[in-house]
């Protein structure tokens, strides 16, 4: 009879709870180095995360154990829960509090944390942001009147239907804001798996193996109740087909175009200054002219800093004149000087992703896994204005 421990484990919402009440475990991430350098557990507070390879463990097990924190509790963490099971084990026959993260970064990757956006009963709907967090994306769900729409969904479509029904609500449309590139959209197959129709616009969907609606500027998408009104704005720049939903005239849903605190990068195209004269006149020539009071709901966040303190990613139009930096740049030769000069690498899955997206090709399910590991790299890689 084995005499190992009962390894304690904590699921991903688990872990996610704590972090938001402001308590979570300490993390020893068991990932060889350049998994970790690549994708980690943020948010956390300072000197709460480590990483020791799981190899490293076999080799020099008591060196390793003398570099874990006493007295703290901790969840230890690798790609998948194997490896950061025995670790746990390992910690917990030495004394220390350990639980496995259930199913490793994996998991924490698909975790989705819906959080309804407070709106006025007057205007007849319900809004609600899923983030998911591991990797910073974020897709919406409106409902009016027993109607709902889904706006930018992750592939994980069932999560989606059983939102919809839990509010006891009919998913009548799935509208992408624009071709992604950093996660599989589960656009398409929401739209077959209920028959409803599936949006996105023409100049990103070109290529498309699968039926779409195009979006044209100044559609207006009806739902539910006759008092809610979603417009669509072509808002090109991130890509040439970007759209954004002005709902109500009081939120707007930018997609990948108008970040908390950057914008979406406009070199995913190869042609990053074309695109990014595209994003200046779009936010210049057309988003600034929105009121101060419109809230933005982006399709991603880089950092946990743009979460407001009620969990959801928003800001005001008002506010991200004032803090992002992007507005400081008023000429259209100096934001493209700000803007060129801050693009990170992209990641070359992203390519893949895009085929994937437009039902070029199709990953199946251990693929898909692999080439949605890690954050978004979608934002120009402004610094927040101080
Ligand atoms: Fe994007």
């Amino acid at each position: 009879m084995s005499d190992s421990p009962v390894i304690d484990e904590i699921t991903p919402d688990e872990l996610y709870r704590d972090m938001r009440r402001g308590n979570p475990p300490y993390i020893l991430d068991v990932r060889n180095e350049d998994e970790f350098a690549n994708w980690v557990i943020e948010g956390l507070p300072a000197d709460s995360l480590l990483n020791i390879p799981y190899f490293a463990f076999l080799e020099d097990e008591h060196g390793c154990l003398a570099r874990v924190p006493r007295g703290r509790d901790v969840a230890v963490v690798c790609a998948k829960g194997g490896s950061s099971a025995f670790v746990a084990s390992l910690l917990t026959q030495h004394g220390i509090r350990a639980r496995n993260l259930q199913g490793g970064m994996i998991a924490w990757g698909d975790l989705h944390v819906t959080m309804r956006v407070p709106s006025p009963p007057a205007l007849g709907l319900s809004l609600f942001q899923i983030n998911r967090v591991g990797k910073r994306c974020l897709s919406y769900l409106i409902v009016s009147n027993g109607e709902a729409q889904v706006i930018d969904p992750a592939r994980h479509i069932d999560w989606y239907m059983s939102l919809a029904q839990a509010q006891q609500a009919q998913l009548t449309r799935v509208i992408d804001t624009h071709l992604h590139a950093d996660h599989l959209s589960g656009g398409p197959a929401l739209a077959r798996a209920l028959g409803i129709p599936y949006h996105i616009r023409l100049d990103d969907a070109a290529g498309a193996q699968f039926p779409y609606h195009s979006l044209a500027d100044g559609d207006r998408l009806a739902l539910g109740s006759s008092v809610v009104e979603i417009i669509t704005l072509h808002t090109p720049g991130h890509t040439p087909g970007s759209t954004s939903l002005l709902v109500n005239e009081r939120y707007l849903l930018t997609g990948d175009t108008l970040f908390v605190s950057s914008i979406g990068r406009p070199d995913l195209g190869d042609k990053a200054e074309e695109w990014a004269q595209l994003l200046y006149r779009t936010l210049f020539d057309r988003i600034v002219g929105l009121p101060d009071d419109v809230l933005i709901l982006p399709a991603h966040y880089s950092a946990v800093g743009e979460m407001r303190q009620d969990g959801i990613v928003a800001t005001t139009l008002g506010e991200a004149r004032q803090k992002n930096p992007v507005f400081q740049r008023r000429t259209e030769q100096q934001f493209l000087e700000y803007v060129l000069a801050r693009l990170p690498a992209q990641p070359p899955i992203y390519q893949e992703i895009r085929r994937a997206n437009l039902g070029r090709i199709v990953l199946d399910a251990e693929h898909a896994i692999e080439a949605e590991l890690g954050p978004n790299q979608c934002a120009a890689a402004l610094s927040p204005q101080v």
